[in-house]
């Protein structure tokens, strides 16, 4: 639509992130936003930040540097730019944004994605710097609009979707930044989280990411006015017709309940899969973390999951060069990672976050020794997540196809391992549960051949 207004988003961090940033979008397009390709083009350029890694902070002011430019060429053609920082970056670092960085107007946190649109709007005609970062009574779901037929900007309806269900956390981890940038776990109702899963599955999506900081510590309210538990969601999910598959992360160790269990035995569109991060495999270390598990605690729920579900996949975060941390501890995580063998993991060099526990802790660990260790995790976790796609090579998976490939007559989808498979295909297998047969893996992915149509 000519004369319509332009939105560029850009989105760093993690899943959630990408879930909010479709929400702003969809919510400013209630109010004539479409989608820009570019900076250059748009009316408003959000950033939506993440906080929970070192100098994730000067990313975001290096960024507001080249946006400045952006807004200073617009202006000298006439063109008003509304510059507006959203995500945890924006909640942490408050009115020190706005101070810092001329080019900012709005500064929003992630409790208040439902004023968006209002506040940009005030920005604009009262031409005045907004900071918006309280944590508000109202609950921002209900004030979101309902979900958009496509993804906003876009003729496209993904096969596979994100849906947070819960968010904050009340484990305060002395490494994390989370509890004081999302605040306590808050967890929507059921009733809420069924209509949007019906509305997604409208639109196409056959698969639902269910995300949470926390999200198996989820206890939200039932339609009988009861709690429910995550495995009691899954459950009621999983009766939507359409619905083929679904996932749920990140989880702690702690909150694995029996009903969970269950699920994982019983449920059959929940997909063998989980991400389950141990941290460290030293119980001096996790006590340090306040992680509330040793790793004994962890080799339980794995060894429960893996006799109720035999062939779960297994993902996992840990963390290397926590404060205090020595070889022994280092060899203790190792050893955890050898005996479990995981399908996949992401590693971290721990990193100091201002305002949180381990970064008053005095023995930080030298860079150098952090590096060593990192590369020498990350060698075996490769190994095992290449092992692990090979033992896959000769066998038929189940793929949910997603996306066309890049090359043409291609098609990408992933398996219930969450390993993406490329295929030759035509386009009318987008959307759809299909076999395949897998000839050949690599580290991060696997490819074969359809066998059935
Ligand atoms: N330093 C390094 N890694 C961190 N993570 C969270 N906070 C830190 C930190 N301060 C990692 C944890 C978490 C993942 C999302 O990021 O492993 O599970
Ligand atoms: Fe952070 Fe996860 Fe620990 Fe919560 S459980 S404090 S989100 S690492």
């Amino acid at each position: 639509m000519p004369g319509t207004k332009k939105v560029f988003v850009k989105t760093f961090g993690c899943q959630m992130n990408v879930y909010d940033s479709e929400r702003m979008t969809e919510a400013l397009a209630q109010y004539g936003y479409t989608v820009a390709d570019t900076p250059e083009s748009a009316e408003l350029i959000v950033l939506n930040t993440c906080h929970i890694r070192e100098k994730a902070a000067e990313k975001v002011y290096s960024d507001l540097g080249r946006i400045r430019e952006v807004k200073e060429e617009r202006r000298q053609a006439g063109k008003n730019t509304v510059v507006a920082v959203a995500g945890c970056v924006a909640q942490a670092e408050g009115s020190e944004i706005i101070a810092r960085a001329p080019v900012v107007d709005l500064v929003i946190g992630p409790q208040s994605y439902h004023r968006l649109p209002e506040l940009v709007f005030r920005a604009q005609s009262e031409s005045r710097r907004i900071v918006e970062v309280a944590f508000p009574e109202e609950d921002k779901f209900a004030n979101l609009p309902a979900r958009a037929a496509t993804v906003p900007g876009t003729q496209i309806a993904p096969a596979s979707a994100f849906l947070t269900i819960q968010e904050g956390c009340d484990k305060f981890c002395t490494f994390c930044v989370v509890p004081y940038t999302r605040g306590m776990e808050y967890s929507r109702p059921v009733a809420a989280i069924v209509a949007e899963a019906e509305s997604l599955v409208a639109r196409g999506v056959r698969e639902l990411t269910l995300l949470g900081q926390n999200v198996n510590a989820y206890h939200g309210e039932g339609p009988d006015g009861a709690t429910c538990s995550l495995a009691g969601l899954i459950n009621r999910l999983a009766e939507i017709d359409g619905l083929e598959r679904l996932r749920y992360t990140t989880s702690h160790p702690n909150d694995m309940s029996e009903d969970l269990f269950a699920a994982h035995r019983d449920q059959e569109k929940l997909m063998p899969y989980l991400h389950l991060p141990f941290q460290s495999g030293s119980d001096r270390i996790l006590a340090a973390m306040n992680r509330k598990h040793t790793a004994d605690d962890y080799r339980r729920v794995i060894e429960r999951l893996r006799k109720v579900r035999p062939d779960i996949a297994l993902s996992t975060d840990i963390i290397v060069g926590f404060p205090s941390e020595t070889q022994e501890d280092f060899d203790a995580t190792l050893a955890l990672v050898e005996e479990i063998g995981f399908a996949q993991a992401f590693s971290f060099k721990y990193s100091a976050r201002p305002g949180t526990p381990a970064a008053k802790i005095a023995e930080q660990v030298p860079e150098g020794v952090k590096t060593e260790r990192l590369h020498r995790l990350q060698e075996r976790l490769e190994a095992q997540a290449s092992r692990f796609n090979e033992g896959c090579v000769g066998k038929i998976v189940q793929v949910l196809f997603e996306r066309p490939g890049r090359q043409a007559g291609q098609l990408v989808g992933r398996s219930p391992y969450l390993q993406p498979v490329h295929v030759e295909g035509a386009p009318e297998y987008l959307g759809r549960v299909i076999p395949v047969e897998i000839s050949a893996a690599g580290m991060k992915s696997l490819s074969g051949v359809i066998r059935a149509a």
